[in-house]
């Protein structure tokens, strides 16, 4: 691809594109990039590119002439190929990433053409131009900075210029949707996680992840886009009857952070434990006091409640209390796996509106972080054997079945439970 700009500013509008990724395929000579002086076509003595407007008016207008006589020492220099001649103009077309595209396919050479002052003269544009385009509805100073835009997008697409194709088929607009969010180290920044999934190292499960992403964040930054794309397949279909049913679920925008629960918390802490662990509040928690007011109490003053927050608000909780627990140790059809001391998780939930948001694989995680710097060497879990919600995250953040946990209740219930177990590294 050959790019040839007319401009009054030539040295300042090459700098830019003789940068970075452009300018090192320029080395490459898989694009060449060509910067005009415009004045040094003028045929009158001062070199004067521009005289006042006819019919009056403020500023001045481009002559036709050295613009025609720059446009054919381009042509003479780049000889018969594939060309097409673009005035940088906000009476245009809007650009897009389609238009970047028919350029980059249909042309060998495209000549930019930068207007200054008001503009050029209007003969100019009905003898050469071949097509006029804007970079927005606004007005620039010159078509500088337009012309390095078209450039710089044609030429990303060219290949060669990045490493692989899939550089520019999987950005944002390149499908009619805007791209997934990205990520790089550390894990965690300013109290800010890295979506699990994508530590997941299970590369179908991200690519799933991204593709719902781009979706979720088209409908929500660009619906005109969201309306016109194609989503027909059965794949995209799948994962919007996913985003509606999940609509009302929370975004994990705002930080998130552990609190250990104080006394001060108590009224909160019950109530989420008596909503999210309904009928199954007071038997879960094993101190074995008769009510949960009491358990909680007596958990909070072990300082083993732990309360996530979102931003300010509380969002789920857990407790991880010190092993050895005598009843683990009735574990049927298997053994657990590590020696030494281990913390046992219990009673772990986050509310409704976070689930599937990632925030209880980041409470899991905290917790083991917890039992790490506690000098733990594995951390336990039991549940019930039907609770498959917990199963599945357990297994999301790495932990293994390890046996049944048979036992009978304090009410004579009977309870199935298993055991689940995670060595800390
Ligand atoms: C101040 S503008 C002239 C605007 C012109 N008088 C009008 O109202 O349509 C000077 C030059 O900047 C460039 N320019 C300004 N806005 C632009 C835009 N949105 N897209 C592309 N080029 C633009 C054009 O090359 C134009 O000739």
């Amino acid at each position: 691809m050959r790019i040839d700009i007319m401009t009054l500013f030539p040295e300042t509008t090459g700098a830019v594109l003789h940068e970075s990724i452009i300018g090192r395929a320029g080395k490459k000579g898989i694009v060449d990039i060509r910067c005009w002086q415009i004045r040094d076509y003028t045929e009158n003595r001062q070199m004067q590119v521009d005289d006042y407007p006819y019919g009056g008016g403020r500023g001045c207008v481009m002559m036709a002439q050295p613009l025609k006589s720059c446009l054919d020492a381009v042509i003479g220099d780049a000889g018969e190929c594939r060309r097409r001649v673009i005035y940088m103009s906000p009476q245009g077309r809007p650009y897009d990433q389609a238009t970047a595209r028919r350029l980059a396919e249909d042309y060998d050479q495209l000549v930019l053409v930068c207007g200054h002052y008001e503009g050029i003269d209007e003969r100019f544009i009905e003898e050469c131009v071949d097509e006029e385009i804007s970079l927005g509805d606004f007005v620039l100073t010159g078509g500088e900075i337009a012309a390095m835009a078209v450039a710089d997008s044609v030429c990303r697409m060219i290949p060669g210029v990045l490493s692989e194709e899939i550089c520019f088929t999987e950005e944002s607009h390149w499908d009619g949707l805007l791209e997934y969010p990205q990520y790089t180290r550390p894990e965690e920044w300013q109290g800010r996680r890295v979506p699990e999934v994508l530590l997941s190292g299970d590369h179908a499960k991200v690519d799933r992840w991204r593709r719902r992403m781009s979706l979720e964040r088209t409908m929500q930054k660009r619906p005109d886009m969201f309306e016109k794309a194609d989503l027909s397949s059965r794949e995209d279909r799948k994962l919007l009857e996913e985003i509606e049913k999940n609509k009302n679920r929370v975004t994990l925008t705002e930080k998130t952070a552990l609190k250990m629960a104080s006394e001060e918390d108590l009224p909160v802490l019950t109530e989420m434990v008596r909503s999210l662990l309904p009928g199954e509040a007071d038997r879960l928690f094993v101190h074995e006091l008769p009510s949960l007011e009491e358990n909680l109490l007596w958990a909070v003053q072990c300082g083993e409640c732990w309360i996530i927050l979102h931003g300010e608000e509380p969002a789920g909780f857990f407790c991880l209390r010190e092993g050895p627990a005598e009843h683990l140790d009735e574990i049927r059809d298997g053994k657990w796996h590590y020696d030494g001391s281990y913390g046992i998780l219990d009673s772990f939930a986050v509310i409704p509106r976070y689930r599937g948001s990632g925030l209880s694989d980041r409470m899991i995680r905290e917790a083991e972080v917890l039992a790490g710097a506690q000098g733990k060497t594995a951390v336990r879990v039991e549940i019930h054997r039907r609770n498959e919600a917990a199963k599945k995250l357990l297994d999301r953040c790495s932990f293994r079945f390890r046996g049944n946990i048979p036992g009978i209740l304090p009410d004579g219930q009977e309870w199935r439970g298993q055991g689940f177990e995670k060595g800390i590294s």
